[in-house]
């Protein structure tokens, strides 16, 4: 992690940042976040990562902490505090406030913007070609996972079975259908050529990666289908995938038992890669 945080109000060291016992986002889970990718040192897609921050806001009921003009400036200045001159990332975390605990909402507090930062290993493109595999699980989250909440405790079981079984990521299973991943959206092209991904609704987070990636495949004129599949469709896909703001596009090739494809990264989600790729300003291969 970076080594100045900031909260509520204030830069500190990371290893004094710390949050009152009685911050709602530390007993109910009663905050919203996002995470921002930053790419040669500036931030990527700000202002839709910062128009989903405001939905988050809105659906739960939680005011602006600062304007969105002055949260552009921290994280500017988050970014230049922690000498990110390559890749990292930004974490925003906004909870409802401090006061005593009672689930109703407090008649006076003011909501807590917390954020930290870190730099990540600059981007490899060999690495970033490499396969992984991913588990399926049941999708136990509440119906609202289009609000980027932290309430993750689903996300982190499920996150955890995948780790213990060797696997990177977890893709949550609703009656036969995948929903996404634990932190990330999951992609499936068919034999056809035709990109897959579930529908923007509430059974997902709508990945700005995820809209990225499809704004990039129809400037290329790839074919796309936004809709559920299921996992029998998935495990039988030529190529499989996910999106996310710090796995940008990464090859799935194995789920569960099933190899996907050849076992290596098919040739359309490696194009998707290399658009997204140059639309983040990272070096290609
Ligand atoms: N996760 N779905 C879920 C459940 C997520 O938590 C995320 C992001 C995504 C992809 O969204 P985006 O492309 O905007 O990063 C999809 C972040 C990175 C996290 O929790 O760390």
């Amino acid at each position: 992690m970076g080594t100045i945080a900031y909260v509520d109000g204030r830069y500190v060291p990371h290893g004094r940042a710390l949050v009152h016992v009685e911050d709602r986002g530390y007993q109910f889970a009663d905050a919203v976040y996002e995470v921002i990718g930053i790419h040669r040192g500036r931030p990527v897609d700000e202002a839709e990562h910062l128009e989903r921050l405001g939905r988050s806001l809105a659906a739960a009921r939680i005011d602006w902490p600062v304007a969105e003009k002055a949260l552009r400036i921290k994280i500017v200045e988050m970014i230049r505090r922690n000498r990110i001159t390559s890749r990292g990332m930004v974490y925003i975390q906004i909870s409802r406030g401090v006061a005593p605990r009672n689930h109703i909402f407090p008649p006076s507090c003011h909501p807590v913007l917390v954020m930290t930062a870190k730099a990540l290993p600059s981007f490899d493109w060999s690495a970033a070609c490499r396969g992984v595999a991913v588990i399926t699980t049941a999708d136990l989250r509440w119906r609202r996972c289009d609000i980027k909440s932290t309430s993750l405790i689903a996300n982190v079981l499920a996150r955890q079975d995948a780790h213990e079984a060797g696997a990177f990521e977890a893709w949550l299973v609703e009656g036969d259908v995948v929903t996404e991943g634990t932190a990330s959206n999951a992609w499936i092209v068919t034999h056809d050529g035709l990109l897959r991904t579930h529908n923007a609704d509430n059974a997902i987070l709508n990945g700005i990666t995820r809209r990225a990636v499809m704004h990039l495949a129809a400037e290329h004129g790839l074919s796309l289908r936004e809709g559920a599949f299921t996992l029998s469709e998935a495990k039988a896909a030529a190529e499989a995938f996910l999106t996310s703001t710090t796995s940008m596009v990464k090859p799935v090739v194995r789920i569960d038992d099933a190899v996907i494809g050849d076992g290596a990264i098919g040739p359309l989600s490696r194009r998707l890669l290399a658009y997204y790729v140059e639309h983040v300003g990272e070096p290609g291969h």
